[in-house]
């Protein structure tokens, strides 16, 4: 009998070129195929967060609009491509199954459920993607479905990575401004985890979302300047660094910290300041994204620590519609690209 020839090619969510939703195209590419120490995954689902929204319309960004120094800006740029698009398959995180490992691969076989994440290098709007072995990539939570974990990674890892820094105690009062988002809504839980109380800031169409993560105050930014208020707070940790150390100084304990994920030179230099002074501290701090830290993640879901909230999945095919959606500020929750489009069991289908 004559063998079937392996399908070499794979359907696959393309952005040939910058610009809206409407960029995001289902095409034909080559599937990968798995070098000696890498694993080839199955995605199941994947989803949209922040940095792929930034990668399909980098060209639009200026170094102003963007969160980091303009070292960083240039950087990126550069990275995703001056004209065109170089990073062509969206999705940073993701969960799925191991289709086949390189002949060295010794921590996964084929079958293996996983969910990981890929950072800049993206390429989850697929049905297949290519990892070294020692990736941020660990089996799956055994408590989540493909969907809930493939939304994980990315801000749990962030927020861990950030938070382990500040040594949250029980009783601390932290805020976290960007709550509702892929790092603010995995810091709210860990900061709970660790015994504190928060206090997320959000737009009040997102408040329901965050107090069933964790938090005890929501603050609608709209509606509320959290530095007036009277309040203070031990952390302030703030994702997209909207807000600065001067303004928020003055609602610090007198040893508190303000930590930022997303900063300019400025708030660079106040750390250097802050550091060489006593008291308030200014922070500034990038996570690594390790699969140490996404380890712990899977822990802290499997104690029942961190949890998904689902808004709403998309099949691969309507990509553009889930960037739309988010884009529109509908998303109260997580937005899901699932690839294969059918499997919403995840748990029970793995445990068959
Ligand atoms: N330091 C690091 O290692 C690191 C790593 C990755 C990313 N980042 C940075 O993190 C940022 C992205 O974070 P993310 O993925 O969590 O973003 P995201 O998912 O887009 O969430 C940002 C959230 O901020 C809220 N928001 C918007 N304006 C606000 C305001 N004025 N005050 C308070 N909340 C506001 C939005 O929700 P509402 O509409 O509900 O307000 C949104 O949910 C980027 O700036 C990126 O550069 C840093």
């Amino acid at each position: 009998m004559r063998k079937r020839k392996a399908n070499r090619f794979m359907n696959a969510v393309v952005v040939s070129e910058y610009g809206p939703p409407e960029v995001l195209r289902v095409r034909k590419i080559g599937k990968p195929v798995p070098g000696d120490r890498e694993v080839l995954v199955r995605v199941r689902a994947t989803s949209v967060n922040y940095g792929d929204l930034l990668a399909r319309n980098f060209k639009a960004v200026s170094p102003r609009e963007f969160n980091m120094p303009f070292i960083l800006w240039v950087f990126t740029r550069t990275y995703f491509g001056i004209g065109r698009p170089r990073v062509q398959v969206l999705g940073s995180e993701f969960s799925g199954e191991i289709e086949a490992v390189g002949r060295d691969v010794r921590r996964f076989k084929p079958g293996d459920p996983v969910f990981g994440y890929r950072g800049q290098s993206m390429g989850a709007y697929a049905e297949y993607v290519r990892l070294p072995e020692n990736a941020c990539l660990a089996l799956m939570p055994a408590n989540m479905t493909y969907e809930e974990a493939a939304v994980v990674p990315y801000g749990a890892v962030m927020a861990l990575g950030l938070l382990r820094r500040m040594k949250v105690r029980p009783g601390q009062k932290v805020l976290v401004v960007g709550a509702s988002g892929g790092i603010g809504s995995a810091a709210v839980q860990i900061a709970r985890h660790l015994g504190a109380e928060v206090t997320g800031v959000c737009a009040v169409e997102r408040s329901e979302y965050v107090r069933s993560l964790g938090a005890g105050k929501v603050i609608d930014y709209r509606m509320e300047d959290f530095t007036r208020n009277g309040e203070t707070y031990d952390l302030i940790f703030d994702v997209l660094g909207r807000s600065s150390f001067s303004r928020c100084k003055n609602s610090l304990a007198a040893d508190g910290s303000y930590l930022a994920a997303s900063f300019k030179t400025g708030k660079l230099l106040r750390m250097l300041w802050t550091s060489l002074s006593g008291g308030r501290k200014a922070i500034c701090a990038l996570a690594p994204g390790s699969v140490a830290d996404l380890l712990a993640v899977r822990d802290l879901i499997e104690a029942g620590k961190i949890k998904t909230v689902i808004d709403r999945s998309f099949p691969l095919e309507q990509a553009a519609e889930a960037h739309r959606y988010v884009e529109a500020g509908h998303a109260r929750g997580k937005v899901v690209i699932t690839v294969d489009g059918e499997d919403k069991t995840g748990i029970k289908e793995r445990q068959r």
